[in-house]
Order: structure tokens, then C-alpha cells, then sequence
């Protein structure tokens, strides 16, 4: 099978042009698809002049207080992640045929072009006769350098209102208008680090009644992954948190009530099964066009591992809106007690040591309790776990790995070694 791979016409614009269309009319598939970002990547580079292969360590972010701003390498590099772009092209495609239909004018902000605006320029020359005006802004002015020379090239410059270097979260437009897009790609999976949520927040004022923001929303949630040995089912606990025009409008007026609240876990919910919780960033970015679990780096899950979870119990989360924003998560944990039963205490088995040991062992688990242990007792428990066929060190990472309750550990004991 071959696959058909990027075109290469004369001029950088029709070079531009063309792998767009491609893009646009391919389905959506990182490796047959990737030739086409990585000489869309050469070819802005060479207009442009940032090239998404040099150094990252000789370029730097900007820090802002609302988040950081990448530098115009790793901006450069995006346009590589060729999914993220194949679908925000679509997408955007698919908003502005929409809009050329209904609409007298159309009114676009692209908050943090990159120094390609590759997800906006090459769409325009698509669209020679709509009545476009866009407004372009960046933070670093090598981007902007680069977007001036990229608009000549392209020949879009009189639907170019404004090209200009400024924070978006701080900016205003310079003349009494609304707009009908205003377009953002400054998120990392769960809007972490970027100002993605700053921005939104802070230029949907300028939205006129109908406008919309792309992406359209961005929503995560949450679930509950069992151990792959457990053979259970992945457990959904629903989406947490959305942004779109109306959160980002609460935000605005300084209601943060969506950006914190809590997860119920259910209840019964086996805390030996599940003890991962994996938060999943979606990305509606216009119409049926989404990214979504594993698709861009974007979509990258985010898990944390090792939880003893309280079934019923509630994980609380809230957004810190500082220079490193991010969701912060508090998980209900199941303690144990500190007190460990004496050997003669027994359970089930009535084995002596059986149940001090499992104790012992979970304490250790959660780094409560010292390995260090009497000749005599270690002695005592090789005895009692070589009785059951097990080894030492198997009993160890059970309950450390798994950390079973004292049923969970006295069937393990009682199980047939594989
Ligand atoms: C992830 S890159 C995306 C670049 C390009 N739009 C693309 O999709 O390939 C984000 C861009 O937003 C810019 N940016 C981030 N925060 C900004 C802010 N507060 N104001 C203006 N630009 C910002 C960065 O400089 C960077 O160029």
C-alpha cells in the first residue's frame, strides 16, 4: 500500500495552499497524514523564517501571570502534531462555510498565532470573496515577524485587520467591534500550564450575540481504570469541568464556581480493583470535530495511580488560576490504623501472624512503618508464608502494589501459586 504523500508546487503559497486542501480532505490519520504538517512545517519555516528543528534551549518561553506563553519553537512544533492541526483545520473550515452563508461580515481574533497561523492563514485564501477581517496576535514578536511575512506571501493582507503583539488576556481591540470567531490553541492536557482558560475568559466579552469561541468546549472528566489483571470494566465518573462561551463568561465575572467542586465516588467500588484515576481532556472544536483520548498531545491522559480509594468517598478538585495554572485533586484514602495486632490475633486462617503481618505490611505500603523487622519474627514469617507455598518477596509486592484488605490477602494466601 502507499501512501499518498505531501505535494510540492513551485511557489511557497501554492505549496501552502495545496497541503492544506490535502489536509482538508483527508480523513483524519496521524501516519498517512504526517508528510504533509512535516513540508507544511519547511515551507512556513522558509517564509517565516522559525524553523520548528532548531534549538528549543536558544529560544524561551514567556512566563505571564496568567500562564506561559511557549516560545516560537515549540509553537513552530504544534503545527507537527499532525492531528491537533488536520482537525482544527477542518474544523475552522467547517465554521467559516457556515458563516459566509448567513453572514454580511465576518469579524475572527486568533489569540496566539504561533509564527505560522497555520490553522487560520492558508483557510483564508480559501475564501478570496468573503467579506474576512482578522484580527492577529501574539506574545513573542518573532511570531509576529513571522506571521507579516507569511500574510504577504499568502496575499490575504486586506483580510488582515491587525496584526499585533500583545497578551490576550490584557488585550482590547482598538476600534468599537464585535467579533464572530475568536480562535485559541494555548492548552496542554487539562488546561494545564497554558492561558488557555484566561484567554477564553477574558475575550468573550468582545463575542458578538451568536459568535463563537473555537475550540467550542473543552471537557474533562474523569474515570476509574481497573488493574488490567482484574479483567473489570473501565468506570466512568463523568465530566468535571467545561469551557466554553458561558463558563468562560462566569469566569469573566469572577464566578469560579465551575472550576472547583468534587467527584462522588461510588459506592460499593472495589478499592483493591480500582486504585487509578485517569482525568481525559476532550476538544469539540467545531461541529463533529473533536480530539479526543490519545489523538494529540493534548488528549494525553493524566493518572494518578496507587490510591486507596474510599468508596462513596469525594475527589475534590479546583483550578489554580496563577502562572502555572492547573487542576489540583485531592483523593478520599483509606488509612490503615496505626496500631498492628499482636501475633496471637487472627482471622480467618487461624494461622498466627497472618493478620500482623498483612498489617505490618500495608503500613509499610504507605511508608508509615519501618521493613525492618526482628530475626525472630522474619523467621516466624517465611514460616507462616512458606506454609502457603508463597515467597517472601511475592508476599510483599501483593500487598504493597495491590494493597488488598485482610480478606483480599488471607484468599491470595489460600490461591493456587501460577
Ligand atoms: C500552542 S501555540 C499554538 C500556535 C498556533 N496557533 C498553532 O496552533 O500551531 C500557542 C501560541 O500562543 C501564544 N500565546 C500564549 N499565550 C498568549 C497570550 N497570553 N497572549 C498572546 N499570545 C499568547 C504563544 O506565544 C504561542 O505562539
Amino acid at each position: 500500500m502507499t501512501f499518498p504523500q505531501a505535494v510540492r508546487p513551485l511557489t511557497a503559497k501554492a505549496n501552502i495552499i495545496a497541503n492544506t486542501r490535502l489536509l482538508l480532505n483527508r480523513d483524519n490519520d496521524m501516519g498517512n497524514n504526517h508528510g504533509i504538517t512535516k513540508e507544511l512545517a519547511k515551507v512556513f519555516a522558509e517564509v517565516g523564517g522559525v524553523s520548528a528543528d532548531e534549538d528549543i534551549n536558544d529560544w524561551c518561553n514567556a512566563d505571564l501571570g496568567s500562564g506561559v506563553a511557549i516560545s516560537p519553537i515549540l509553537a513552530a512544533k504544534c503545527l507537527k502534531e499532525t492531528l491537533r492541526t488536520q482537525v482544527f483545520i477542518k474544523g475552522l473550515y467547517a465554521c467559516l462555510s457556515e458563516m459566509v452563508k448567513v453572514k454580511k461580515s465576518i469579524n475572527i481574533v486568533y489569540a496566539g498565532t504561533g509564527p505560522y497561523g497555520c490553522l487560520l492563514l492558508p483557510l483564508l485564501t480559501l475564501f478570496p470573496q468573503a467579506p474576512i477581517r482578522v484580527w492577529l496576535i501574539d506574545i513573542h514578536q518573532e511570531n509576529i515577524d513571522s506571521i507579516e511575512k507569511i500574510v504577504r506571501e499568502l496575499e490575504v493582507e486586506d483580510q488582515i485587520a491587525v496584526i499585533e503583539k500583545c497578551d490576550a488576556t490584557k488585550w482590547h481591540p482598538s476600534e468599537n467591534v464585535k467579533f464572530d470567531l475568536i480562535l485559541s490553541e494555548t492548552m496542554t492536557a487539562l488546561l494545564g500550564k497554558e492561558p488557555q482558560v484566561a484567554i477564553f475568559a477574558h475575550v468573550q466579552q468582545f463575542l458578538s450575540n451568536d459568535g463563537v469561541l473555537v475550540p467550542q468546549c473543552i471537557v474533562l472528566s474523569a474515570k476509574l481504570m481497573p488493574f488490567e489483571s482484574s479483567k473489570k470494566q473501565v468506570q466512568s465518573l463523568g465530566d468535571f469541568f467545561c469551557l466554553n462561551k458561558k463558563t468562560a463568561g462566569e469566569i469573566a465575572d469572577g464566578d469560579f464556581s465551575c472550576l472547583q467542586g468534587h467527584i462522588t465516588l461510588p459506592n460499593p467500588l472495589s478499592s483493591f480493583d480500582y486504585q487509578t484515576i485517569s482525568f481525559f481532556t476532550d476538544i469539540h472544536v467545531f461541529g463533529s470535530h473533536q480530539l479526543s483520548q490519545h489523538q494529540c498531545s493534548l488528549n494525553t491522559p493524566v493518572s494518578y495511580s496507587g490510591l486507596k480509594l474510599e468508596p462513596g468517598g469525594l475527589v475534590h478538585f479546583h483550578y489554580l488560576f496563577n502562572a502555572l495554572p492547573k487542576f489540583e485533586f485531592t483523593f478520599p484514602i483509606e488509612t490503615m490504623v496505626e496500631h498492628i495486632p499482636s501475633t496471637e490475633e487472627l482471622g480467618t486462617i487461624e494461622l498466627p501472624g497472618v493478620k500482623r503481618f498483612w498489617h505490618k505490611t500495608r503500613l509499610v505500603g504507605e511508608g508509615r512503618h519501618d521493613r525492618i523487622t526482628t530475626e525472630k519474627e522474619l523467621s516466624l514469617e517465611m514460616d507462616m508464608l512458606s506454609h502457603f507455598g508463597k515467597r517472601y518477596q511475592d508476599a510483599l509486592y501483593y500487598i504493597c502494589h495491590f494493597k488488598p484488605e485482610f480478606h483480599e490477602f488471607e484468599r491470595w494466601l489460600l490461591s493456587e501459586n501460577e
